[in-house]
């Protein structure tokens, strides 16, 4: 079951128990609230695996409580639900959310990838690692493919004026027998089959590079820390 869906279930059975005792004793609404985020809270201890989606069980109430009572037109909440769909629509597809390469991760990124190369960004996002290549490494051939259409649109215009390569599509429908690196910023979820996929068309000697994400039972031939303070590295295939 998706994380997403879990989040509806939870939350769900945690307002319907909730209207019911405070059904019954007609407390006010900010009451509704504590119960439905505390039940919902706990809940998501058992139920998910990333903290941060406790601390969202517990405010999510309390931001439908204080939308409720804001003077806002409702349309504007479905402008919201449509951009958000645009950004981030492709998670709920394949766990990958839009998040982007900082600084300190390009330049580490940039020690590994020999002069002259091809790079592929997977799942380029808005375009910052292509336009970061542009325009200090301007001897590598980078292009980038983004399924997500806003982030694409965005990285269009971005790059409209350089060399770098910009594609939509799916990234794992990509052929990357033509890149001497590739990077991937994704998530745990598609590691797997990104190995899978990289042994299978990536050339010898090739590079696979990931931000952050591990391959399950593949080693990494380098580690190199980003230095920032989430922590990040950089893992290194060769192929
Ligand atoms: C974490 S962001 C990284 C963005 C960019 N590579 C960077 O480092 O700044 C991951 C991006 O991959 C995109 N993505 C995930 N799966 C994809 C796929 N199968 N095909 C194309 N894009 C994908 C997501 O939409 C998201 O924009």
């Amino acid at each position: 079951m998706t994380q997403a869906l879990r989040f509806v279930l939870i939350q769900l059975s945690a307002i319907v128990l909730s209207a019911t005792i405070v059904g019954l004793v007609r407390w006010p609404a900010i009451i509704w609230a504590v119960l439905v985020a505390g039940m919902s809270f706990m809940a998501s201890l058992r139920w998910h695996d990333g903290k941060w989606w406790r601390y969202i069980h517990l405010v999510f109430p309390f931001v439908v409580l204080l939308a409720l009572f804001l003077p806002v037109d409702p349309l504007w909440y479905l402008a919201a639900l449509v951009l958000s769909w645009m950004l981030f629509g492709g998670v709920l597809r394949n766990r990958v959310p839009l998040y982007l390469s900082n600084t300190q991760a390009l330049e580490r990124l940039a020690e590994q990838v020999p002069q002259g190369a091809r790079l592929l960004d997977l799942g380029a996002g808005t375009g910052t690692v292509l336009a970061w290549f542009v325009y200090h490494r301007p001897d590598v051939q980078a292009d980038g493919i983004e399924f997500s259409w806003l982030p694409w649109l965005f990285g269009r215009l971005r790059l409209a004026r350089s060399s770098a390569g910009w594609l939509h599509g799916d990234a794992f429908a990509a052929d990357l027998a033509a890149y001497d690196v590739v990077y991937a910023y994704l998530s745990p979820e598609p590691m797997s089959l990104l190995w899978e996929k990289a042994q299978k068309e990536m050339r010898p000697g090739s590079l696979l590079i990931s931000n952050s994400f591990d391959i399950p039972n593949a080693p990494p031939a380098r580690v190199c820390d980003i230095g920032d303070w989430k922590g990040s590295r950089l893992l290194v295939w060769k192929i």
